[in-house]
C-alpha cells in the first residue's frame, strides 16, 4: 500500500509505544518518517524497524516543552527529508497519578499542562506555519479517553491538558482550513503499550477490558490505523473532528 508514498511525515514521540507504532505504520504506507524522541538508543531500534521492513526514517531529538528545540526538529527534517506533509503530535504523557483536587501537587499539575497541551501547542505553532505557505497538510494530534468524561482512573491535570488539546485543534482546523489543511484529533482509552503491559497488573487489565463494549484493551495499530486514516486523502473532506479509538468505553 503506497496512499501516503513520498510524503514527509513528523510523528512526535515515535520512540516507542503509540507513536512508534504510528511511524511504522505510515512508513510502511510509503511516507518518509522523521521519528523523534529524546533518546537516541530507541529511535534507532525503530529506525531500523522500518528500514528492514523497506521503509525510510530519519531520527531527529528534542524535548517538545522547549519552542528552540521543535524548531531546530523541523530544520533537520525540511533539510533531510523535505517540508512536512504529515504532523503527528503524538508525544505526551501522564505525569502525576489521579487525586483528589486539593491533593493534586501543583508541579504535577504544570507538568501534565507543560507536557501535553503546551508542548502539543509549539510543536503546532512550529510546523504549521510552512503547512500554511504551501496550501496543503494533515495534522493528527493525540488526546485521551480521559478528556472525553470525567474518570476515577484519570489525573484531573491529564485530563484538562488533554480537552484542551483536542479544542487547541479543532480551533486550529477552523483556522487552517481555508489554507487546505486538515487537523483532526484522536482520543484513545487505554492502549496496551510496552509500559501499560508492565504497569497495570493482568488481573486489573482482565477488569478494565471488561468496560468496554469490545471486552478488549486497545492495542497501538488500533490508534495507528486511525491516524493513518486521518492523514490520508481518504480522508479529504474530514477535518476537526475528535475520533474516540476506545473499543466503544467512550460513546459522546
Ligand atoms: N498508552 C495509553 O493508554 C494512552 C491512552 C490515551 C492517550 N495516550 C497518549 O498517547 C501518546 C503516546 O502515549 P504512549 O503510552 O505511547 O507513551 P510512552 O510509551 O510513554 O511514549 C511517549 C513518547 O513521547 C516522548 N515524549 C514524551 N514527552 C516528551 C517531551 N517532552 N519531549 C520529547 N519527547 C517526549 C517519549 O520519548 P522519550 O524517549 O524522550 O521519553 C516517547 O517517545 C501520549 O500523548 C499519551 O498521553 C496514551
Amino acid at each position: 500500500m503506497s496512499e501516503l508514498k513520498n510524503q514527509v511525515a513528523l510523528v512526535t514521540g515515535s520512540s516507542r509505544g503509540i507513536g512508534a507504532a504510528i511511524a511504522k505504520r505510515l512508513a510502511a504506507a510509503g511516507a518518509l518518517v522523521a521519528l523523534h524522541g529524546r533518546e537516541e538508543q530507541s529511535l534507532a531500534g525503530v529506525a531500523n524497524t522500518i528500514r528492514e521492513a523497506g521503509g525510510h526514517a530519519i531520527v531527529t531529538t528534542g524535548d517538545v516543552r522547549d519552542f528552540h528545540a521543535i524548531e531546530r526538529i523541523r530544520a533537520q527534517v525540511e533539510r533531510e527529508l523535505g517540508p512536512i506533509d504529515v504532523l503527528v503530535a503524538n508525544a505526551g504523557g501522564s505525569f502525576t497519578p489521579p487525586a483528589a483536587l486539593e491533593d493534586i501537587p501543583e508541579d504535577g499539575w504544570r507538568a501534565s499542562i507543560d507536557g501535553n497541551l503546551t508542548a502539543t501547542f509549539l510543536t503546532l505553532k512550529s510546523i504549521v506555519p510552512g503547512m500554511k505557505a504551501r496550501r496543503r497538510g494533515a495534522i493528527v494530534t493525540i488526546s485521551s479517553a480521559a478528556a472525553r468524561r470525567p474518570h476515577p482512573r484519570s489525573p484531573m491535570p491529564y485530563a484538562a491538558a488533554k480537552a484542551g488539546l483536542s479544542l487547541m485543534t479543532q480551533a486550529l482546523a477552523m483556522q487552517a482550513g481555508p489554507y487546505g489543511i486538515r487537523a483532526n484529533c484522536i482520543a484513545p482509552e487505554t492502549i496496551l503499550t510496552e509500559r501499560n503491559c508492565t504497569r497495570i497488573p493482568a488481573d486489573q487489565q482482565l477488569a478494565m477490558a471488561e468496560q468496554h463494549p469490545m471486552s478488549r484493551l486497545g492495542d497501538p495499530d488500533d490508534v495507528a490505523e486511525a491516524v493513518l486514516y486521518l492523514a490520508s486523502d481518504r480522508a479529504a473532506w474530514i477535518t476537526g473532528i475528535v475520533l474516540d479509538v476506545a473499543g466503544g468505553a467512550v460513546m459522546v
